[in-house]
């Protein structure tokens, strides 16, 4: 029997998810339907209630539902909790719903598949929004000599170190508490959306640097067509697309797809 898989967003139209989930399945053999589904920005509890009711087997969350879905959630994992975010639901028995976060984990792997190494490198994340607080565990869990977040609104950038002190070293503030030079600098804010770029100094990257951009499109973000020119090395959020859809599909059906083609196809499919 095919088992049905989704994702809640709105708008949920330009969602590669289906696109990425189709071909893991394939690759794997396994029998899933894979939909999007958008719901009305106010109303996700309804959309979950009845997909599940109809035999979902577990879905995806993305904006802007993220938050929403913790509520909504019968039990969580300790990391999407801690994130106040859940990317992926699993449909347990009994009619409950298990929430997870993968991004974070997507964001690490592919970290990983680029061969960049955390550990014992100065790291600075830009932004201190949700889809940030997704990821500050997974970078603490690779033991970076510092994790310094900023963020235009620095009591944010505070609190959500102070939220996470706990896990490692990690301080937060404004972009004028910024002093140094960071070995991977991650754009995490919303800024790539509408072409701003956030108040950086010149003098940002150390030899040898990358920068990484959550975000992704056909053309670099404007973040990465200003790193380019000052030394870093870029990355940009599609390979942690696929990473953190590969973690969801491995939790939900056990097998681990492979994630190099599907970045092709992907990148691919931008142009
Ligand atoms: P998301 O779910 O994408 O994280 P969010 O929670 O609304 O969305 O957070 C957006 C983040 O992008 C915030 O850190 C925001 O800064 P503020 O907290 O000061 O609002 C940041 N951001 C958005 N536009 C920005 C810009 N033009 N320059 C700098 N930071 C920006």
């Amino acid at each position: 029997m095919t088992d049905r898989y989704g994702v809640f967003g709105n708008p949920v139209g330009h969602s590669k998810s289906p696109m990425i989930h189709a071909d893991f399945a394939r690759q794997t053999g396994q029998d899933i339907d894979y939909e999007a589904i958008e719901p009305p920005v106010d109303a996700l509890a309804e959309a979950w209630r009845q997909f599940f009711a109809d035999g979902g087997r577990g879905a995806n969350v993305t904006v802007p539902f993220k938050a929403d879905a913790v509520t909504l959630c019968d039990t969580l994992s300790h990391r999407a909790r801690r994130a106040g975010a859940v990317n992926t639901l699993i449909a347990g028995g009994n009619g409950l719903t298990y929430g997870d976060t993968t991004d974070g984990i997507g964001l690490v792997r592919d970290l990983a598949f680029h061969r960049v190494s955390l550990t014992q490198k100065r790291v600075l994340v830009v932004g201190a929004g949700g889809a940030v607080r997704g990821i500050i565990e997974p970078l603490l869990n690779e033991q970076p000599a510092s994790l310094v977040v900023v963020n235009r609104t620095a009591a944010k950038a505070e609190q959500l170190a102070e939220d996470f002190a706990d896990l490692g070293a990690i301080q937060g503030g404004g972009f004028d508490s910024l002093k140094g030079t960071f070995d991977l600098v991650i754009n995490g804010t919303s800024a790539s959306l509408t072409g701003e770029l956030p108040p950086l100094p010149d003098s940002l990257f150390a030899p040898n640097a990358w920068a990484y951009d959550m975000m992704y499109g056909a053309e670099p973000t404007v973040f990465l067509q200003w790193a380019g020119p000052r030394g870093a090395k870029l990355l940009d959020g599609l390979g942690m697309l696929v990473e953190q859809a590969a973690e969801s599909f491995f939790l939900w059906r056990n097998v681990r797809p492979e994630t190099a083609s599907v970045r092709e196809m992907l990148r691919q499919s931008l142009n």
